[in-house]
């Protein structure tokens, strides 16, 4: 087998067998696998986008970085960013933003509970339920007043979102969009 493919076939083969090792690891330890919204919840979530954004937009969570691409084209005078640890999805979202020429897009390596929240006007994820629960805890002590998350399927714990938006499909996907308030009440403080 290996003297039919040649030395740069198995290369090749080699390299594409580690970059998938390597993206199901990643999938493993960050508990969600770069799998970008469907078509249709992608449709409905750029639908529920606010018409202007004050501050930075975040993509928490960007995978190859098709979402994060829409963003900037619908946001040309903001700087988005777009989060994403694991390395091979990170990589191919880095160079679709450099052939694409998005100018205000930057693809940045990095965990995303680690990064500044504190200049975000937009912030876009599909991450799962654990996920957000950190988030949740994080927004409520660092992201600014006002500032918009618009989430594909997972909720922020027991914040109450502004609004949902059914995307209509087999399986009951749901467009969450909330709102950082000044001081939370009690029950969600
Ligand atoms: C389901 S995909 C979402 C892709 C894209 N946001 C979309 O909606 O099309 C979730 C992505 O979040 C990334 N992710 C999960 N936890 C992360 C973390 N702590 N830091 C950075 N990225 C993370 C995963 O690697 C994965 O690529």
């Amino acid at each position: 087998m290996a003297a039919d493919v040649g030395p740069g076939g198995l290369a090749v083969l080699t390299a594409a067998a580690l970059a998938v090792a390597l993206v199901v690891l990643y999938t493993v330890r960050l508990g969600a696998p770069p799998w970008p919204s469907a078509p249709r919840a992608r449709r409905a979530l750029l639908a529920a986008l606010p018409d202007r954004v004050e501050g930075e937009i975040l993509e928490l969570g960007s995978a190859w970085g098709g979402l994060a691409l829409d963003l900037a084209a619908r946001y040309p005078d903001r700087r988005v960013v777009a989060v994403e640890l694991s390395p091979i999805p990170w990589a191919v979202s880095r160079l679709r933003a450099l052939a694409g020429r998005a100018g205000n897009l930057e693809a940045r390596r990095a965990d995303l509970h680690r990064v500044d929240l504190s200049r975000a006007g937009l912030i876009v994820c599909y991450l799962h339920r654990d996920a957000m629960a950190r988030l949740a805890a994080r927004l409520r002590a660092e992201a600014p007043h006002g500032c918009v998350v618009v989430s594909n399927t997972f909720g922020l714990g027991d914040w109450t979102p502004v609004a949902r938006h059914p995307v209509g499909d087999a399986f009951g996907t749901t467009i969450l969009v909330y709102r950082v308030p000044e001081s939370l009440p009690a029950t969600q403080a």
